[in-house]
């Protein structure tokens, strides 16, 4: 587990959710302050999607914020399953972010041109100001799962064979992922929680690989980890 993590234990998946919520309009009117845009990774998954739902109602200068994915699954651009989708319908349509302010993850090409397109993205957006991630039941976040290897100085990864399904997807690299100003991890429910007690006792899961140098937020319930 990262020596520097500040775990935030709350009760519910909602007081996950308002409190990283807050966190994040914070983070995004610091960095509009102190150099005029917000630079924010959305996590993928069913998570955040609590989080995004406020976001949605929230009153906060739009024009400023660029928006970024952790991850996509390599999924036609209108699938159910795409993260994009959800982060979209849920809050990206209901507010004023420019278009060409938000940077999709072509993962309809397939990983390899995916990758190879948002490695140049990722390059030209770095440092991030705020990465929002989730965690799997085996501590995979993003698209980085246990047991995968990659070029570690990639800023993105192609990515095959997910054991979560769909096998082929595109992940920003763990290196790309640390080199943000704030990070925010979202980890809500019981199936959750032998990997939250794997990462706390040390193990080497891809969770533990996401190091920035500032300390990392851990929003979770109590039926993920309940101290
Ligand atoms: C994905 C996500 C993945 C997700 C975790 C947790 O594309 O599946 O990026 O890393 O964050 O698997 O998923 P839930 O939030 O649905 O539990």
């Amino acid at each position: 587990m990262q020596d520097n993590s500040r775990w935030h234990n709350l009760k519910t998946a909602d007081e996950v959710a308002m409190a990283a919520y807050q966190q994040i309009l914070k983070a995004a009117d610091q960095a509009i302050a102190e150099h005029g845009n917000f630079k924010i990774v959305l996590a993928g998954g069913g998570t955040p999607e609590k989080v995004y739902r406020l976001l949605a109602q929230a009153d906060a200068d739009w024009s400023k914020w660029f928006i970024y994915y952790g991850d996509e699954r390599c999924l036609p651009v209108d699938h159910a399953d795409r993260n994009s989708l959800m982060a979209t319908r849920v809050f990206l349509e209901k507010v004023a972010i420019p278009e060409a302010q938000i940077f999709t993850i072509p993962a309809e090409l397939g990983p390899e041109q995916a990758a190879k397109k948002y490695q140049h993205i990722v390059a030209s957006a770095l440092p991030f100001d705020m990465v929002l991630l989730g965690m799997g039941e085996d501590g995979h976040t993003a698209s980085l799962f246990p047991g995968h290897q990659h070029q570690i100085d990639e800023l993105a990864h192609a990515v095959y064979n997910s054991p979560k399904p769909p096998p082929e997807r595109v992940s920003i690299s763990a290196k790309a992922l640390s080199n943000t100003q704030q990070l925010i991890f979202l980890i809500t429910g019981a199936n959750k929680q032998e990997a939250v007690n794997d990462w706390r006792s040390g193990k080497d899961l891809p969770v533990a690989t996401i190091n920035p140098t500032n300390p990392i937020d851990v929003y979770i319930d109590k039926d993920a980890y309940n101290p």
